[in-house]
């Protein structure tokens, strides 16, 4: 799920930043001349980025223009993938996992972090604009839920109050670190348990 609403407000140019525009070129450069259409995914990902969180339609044209690609073509491929939004979603997106293994260890307690800091409903801007939360499938982190990503970052083993804590930070501008929050490296196990190792019969 994503935000696949077409926005009413759209701006009336798109072009890649120098910075992104030479990126753009070097992903092209990856495909023989007559299969640049392949990096289509990887310049919607880097016009998402420019464009705080989400794709406008000229953003489309215009990368039609670089890939020598129909506008539809391109359009199909944004409102296929979950990841492309097409709707303002403010500079600090934040995805909260409420599939199954996040569920039953409390993701619903991060959605009601989001709901009291962001916004009452999902798919809302907050009323500085800035940031929005929606709920999201599995992110593939469930060794570590309960668990949100916000822009290109997970954050995990999280409860209400580290939730508050980290949206709180984001709100600031400050940049919190990602990963576990109950001090784990990765998803290895609490209190230094090393089954594989200690029985050999594993
Ligand atoms: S169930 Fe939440 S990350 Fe997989």
């Amino acid at each position: 799920m994503s935000l696949k609403k077409i926005s009413k407000v759209q701006p009336e140019l798109f072009e890649f930043s120098k910075k992104n525009l030479e990126k753009a070129n070097n992903e092209i450069k990856k495909y023989p001349k007559d299969k640049k259409a392949s990096a289509v995914l990887a310049l919607l990902y880097l016009a998402q980025n420019q464009n705080e969180n989400w794709i406008p339609l000229a953003a489309i044209k215009y990368i039609a223009g670089l890939l020598n690609m129909p506008y539809i073509k391109i359009y199909e491929v944004v409102t296929f993938y979950s990841m492309f939004n097409l709707s303002p979603v403010g500079k600090y997106f934040v995805q909260v996992c409420t599939t199954t293994p996040c569920m039953i260890r409390g993701a619903y307690k991060l959605v009601e972090a989001c709901k009291e800091k962001i916004s009452d409903k999902e798919k809302e801007l907050s009323k500085d604009k800035n940031c929005s939360w929606m709920e999201v499938e599995c992110l593939g982190a469930c060794v570590n839920g309960p668990m949100m990503q916000i822009n290109d970052n997970y954050f995990e083993d999280l409860d209400k109050e580290k939730t508050i804590k980290i949206i709180d930070q984001i709100l600031k501008g400050d940049k919190p670190k990602p990963g576990s929050y109950r001090g784990r490296i990765n998803s290895e196990p609490e209190n230094n348990r090393k089954t594989l190792v200690e029985n050999k019969n594993a």
